[in-house]
């Protein structure tokens, strides 16, 4: 169990520890305690090190000893002789200064005394506090290896230890008792002529790496890092507090974490671990009762997945450009010999036929603009040499990174707008990273995130894998769970009455229709609330819209047709299809609806059906956002909306048959969770219509999006209301009108069927249900994340990982892949949440199987 300087500077985290070894004790474990030296105390020893006046060495030290003191008083123990003799070497040491043992064995020397203080004055207190504590001295256990780059610098200052399991200690620990306590971050130095080493330090990540290797010695059941935080995160908490606890890591992942910019481990704690497969545990000293983050052997039952975006900033580039000479033999080597030379270590590297771009962590190198100007006047000897600083380095990390490629296509197009410099895929398959300019991270890492569990490449949804969110944990409390589970407790026996009497049935429920349609009310800039009637025409779902005051958006004259029938006549209609044949047009003409245009065709060819009318043109601003590709309507690619370029050809046909363009529209896709979208197409359609003269109002589409995965942030209607006020004052003239679907029925809706068959294939577990992709086709066609349980056995463990499938005859045929469920008896009711919207609408009658009844819920 290790502790570090905070943990052990007061009386209460004394007794704190204490009670934590207790509670080891009484599992049967033997313990070994690794302390640092009081938080401060290195800091001053490092400053009497660096103070070449005597006296000033002397008074340190004796405000040190101080330091000890009042500790000890807090205690109410009397200094054991032990401490005192240390705090006597301290303050010869001082007195002395480096004459008599060199300058960086003196300095050893002197910053080793804060770890033996702190752990002498441990085994005092948890041995009169009734926990029999043995002093163990690190340096008998660890010995330093020499390296053949080391200088005596590194030898002495930040060592390295071979830690290979020694059952000569371990059994001399045994006779010795039960608990012990050491130092960490100091060594001793190995030599073959039997004489004993000088003091050595560990450098940086000191005592995590002393507990590393006590722990390979020993062969340790396992290692504790104890510390301010429950463990590693799926990203650093101070930028992304939706970050998810990573409750298990496998070595390598751990480490590629911690190198990449995780600063709760040091990377080099990690290899002494492996080889003997000694897990570590970090856990959280002021909340032991979290389960904390656990490093093991690989575990090779999951699938590949991103398991954290981690940041590093402060990234100097070098790009060196070799100077007329194509694949000239030797360039690289030449190079690198320069940063060999100045002591800097590379990071990453891209490299093309006569340019090499390589960067420079501060993290591994002292980096100063000296340093760095040195090393471009000797570069420039052989290249031309750029430096590009400061940048910042934003890796994505996880196993098998090369075959999740195709789940990041939403965080390439990010990077997409913004200048990269660099793009490095490391060779062990376990990192993505891209340099950017340093300002642009903190904004760029919580929204990447999002995106990242959006897309399902960070798997959230694995809840063996993916702990509580930082948020949850150590923030306001308990954040809302991703989709809204009214059927998780207030309806679940009338869900299992409902699916008892048939199955496949998708049920719906009103209360949370209408919460919604309240929630969108709040947006006080918003004339006009329509509901995108495709995303489910239910008429008990249309009614309880209507009485809301919702307007309601058609496509067709079948959605029309259902609407009228449905909803009362004072209801609102807009009808806005694409590529519609005429006679859609005809129809919707001799109802109540709003028409409206997306192409010259109509008005070129008949223009007379329109004459006189009032219309609304849909307009294509050029781009298009949303959950998926296929739900993005915006840019040449896409068969939506008139290009901007055509609004004067437009303008004048609308001239020629008296049409008047009312409205202006704009739609850009669907399942959107950035508030920020609908102001820009709110200003931007605002600014054409200034053009246009005509116009009385403006729809900024629907899209409005749920969050689908757990953990990920819902829309931000407060956010939302804010954004369009603003650009409501620079334009009052129009009114606002909206057109969301999914927004208010997603929640609202569940498909409930029963388990058939199980199967077991090479690695998979394959969970059958009575419907698949006729009922649901959104995970095919989207790759969509729907939410699954077991309904029957809610709450029973989940230890099964099911590929759950449907009986249609397509391998597509798959509504949720890698779910953890309980282990399922047929019959069992499942339940497919969120599936309110486009769920019924889009199902088909495939293989003949029948459909999905629905059954509607008050
Ligand atoms: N307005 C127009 C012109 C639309 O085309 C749509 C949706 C909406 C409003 C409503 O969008 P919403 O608020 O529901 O995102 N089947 C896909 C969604 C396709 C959306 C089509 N148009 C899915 O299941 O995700």
């Amino acid at each position: 169990m290790k502790f570090g300087g905070t943990s052990v500077a007061t009386l209460p985290r004394w007794q704190n520890i204490r009670e934590l070894v207790a509670s080891r004790r009484a599992e049967g474990a033997r313990v070994l305690i690794v302390v640092s030296a009081l938080s401060g105390i290195t800091d001053a020893l490092k400053q009497l090190c660096a103070q070449g006046d005597k006296s000033k060495r002397i008074e340190a030290a004796a405000a040190i000893k101080q330091r000890h003191h009042e500790l000890l008083e807090q205690m109410q123990l009397a200094p054991p002789e032990g401490l005192l003799a240390r705090l006597d070497d301290l303050a010869q040491l001082a007195e002395d200064g480096p004459r008599v043992l060199g300058e960086l064995a003196w300095q050893a020397q002197v910053q080793a005394h804060g770890e033996l203080l702190s752990s002498t004055l441990g085994a005092a207190f948890l041995s009169a506090t009734g926990v029999a504590t043995q002093w163990l001295d690190a340096r008998e256990c660890l010995t330093a290896i020499a390296l053949p780059n080391q200088n005596e610098r590194t030898r002495l200052l930040s060592a390295m230890v071979e830690a290979r399991p020694d059952p000569v200690l371990t059994a001399r620990l045994a006779g010795l008792g039960e608990v012990f306590i050491t130092q960490g971050f100091i060594a001793r130095e190995g030599r073959d002529d039997g004489i004993a080493g000088r003091t050595v330090l560990l450098g940086r990540g000191g005592s995590d790496t002393s507990a590393a290797y006590l722990g390979a010695l020993l062969k340790a059941q396992r290692v504790e890092i104890w510390t301010d935080v429950a463990g590693m995160f799926t990203a650093n908490p101070r930028q992304v507090t939706g970050a998810r606890l990573l409750q298990r890591l496998d070595y390598e992942e751990a480490q590629e974490i911690a190198s990449t910019g995780a600063k709760v481990l040091h990377p080099r704690c990690l290899s002494p671990l492996r080889e003997p497969r000694v897990p570590l545990l970090i856990k959280d000293t002021n909340r032991p009762e979290l389960e904390g983050t656990v490093i093991g052997p690989e575990v090779r039952e999951h699938a590949p997945s991103i398991k954290a975006i981690s940041a590093r900033k402060g990234i100097t580039l070098i790009s060196m450009e070799s100077v007329g000479m194509w694949q000239e033999v030797g360039f690289l080597s030449d190079v690198f010999a320069y940063f060999k030379q100045h002591g800097l270590s590379v990071d990453l590297i891209g490299s093309a036929e006569t340019n090499v771009t390589v960067s420079l962590d501060p993290a591994e190198n002292l980096l100063d603009s000296d340093a760095i100007a040195a090393l471009a006047t000797d570069l420039a000897k052989v290249c031309r040499v750029k430096v590009i600083a400061p940048c910042a380095a934003i890796s994505l990390v996880g196993r098998g990174m090369r075959s999740i490629l195709h789940t990041l296509s939403g965080v390439l197009a990010e990077f997409g707008q913004l200048r990269v410099h660099l793009i490095s895929q490391s060779s062990n398959n376990l990192n993505l990273t891209f340099v950017v300019d340093e300002e642009v991270v903190d904004a760029l890492v919580p929204h990447l995130h999002d995106l990242l569990i959006g897309a399902g490449a960070l798997r959230t949804d694995d809840s063996a894998l993916f702990g509580p969110s930082w948020e949850a944990l150590y923030g306001r409390g308990d954040v809302a769970p991703a989709a809204a589970s009214w059927w998780r407790t207030d309806e679940r026996q009338r869900l299992l009455d409902i699916a008892a009497k048939a199955t496949p049935r998708y049920v719906y429920h009103l209360p949370t229709v209408r919460q919604q349609a309240r929630e969108l009310k709040k947006l006080a800039a918003v004339d006009r609330l329509h509901y995108a009637v495709k995303a489910n025409t239910h008429p008990a779902i249309l009614g309880a819209l209507a009485e809301e005051g919702f307007g309601f958006e058609c496509v067709s004259p079948g959605e029309l047709r259902a609407v009228i029938a449905a909803v009362p006549e004072s209801a609102p209609l807009l009808f806005t299809p694409n590529f519609a044949p005429r006679g859609d047009y005809e129809f919707a003409l001799t109802t109540r609806a709003t028409v409206s245009l997306d192409a010259l065709h109509p008005l070129q060819y008949w223009g007379e059906l329109f004459r006189d009318k009032e219309i609304v043109l849909r307009v294509d601003l050029g781009r298009g956002l949303g959950h998926h590709e296929k739900v993005r309507t915006g840019g040449s690619g896409s068969k939506f909306g008139l290009p901007v370029d055509q609004l004067d050809s437009f303008l004048r046909l609308a001239d020629a048959h008296g049409v008047i363009v009312r409205g202006l529209h704009a739609h850009l896709g669907s399942g959107i969770l950035d508030d920020s979208h609908w102001g820009e197409v709110y200003g931007q359609l605002a600014s054409l219509a200034e053009r246009i003269g005509s116009v009385s109002f403006i729809d900024i589409g629907g899209g409005l999006g749920v969050p689908s995965h757990p953990g990920e942030a819902a829309l931000d209607i407060a956010g939302l209301d804010r954004v369009l006020r603003e650009v409501k004052t620079a334009y009052p003239h129009y009114q606002l009108w909206m057109e969301p679907g999914r927004y208010l029925v997603a929640d609202a809706g569940v498909l409930l069927a029963r388990t058939t068959q199980q199967k077991g294939k090479g690695a998979f577990r394959y969970l059958g249900i009575d419907t698949g992709m006729n009922s649901l086709i959104r995970p095919a066609l989207y790759d969509a994340w729907h939410q699954i349980v077991n309904l029957t056995q809610l709450d029973a463990p989940a230890t099964a990982l099911y590929q759950v499938v449907g009986p249609i005859c397509e391998s597509g045929d798959v509504l949720g892949t890698d779910r953890r469920l309980p282990e399922a008896n047929e019959g069992d009711v499942m339940l497919i949440a969120q599936v309110g919207a486009y769920g019924k609408v889009m199902s088909s009658p495939y293989n003949m199987r029948d459909e999905a009844e629905e059954v509607v819920i008050e």
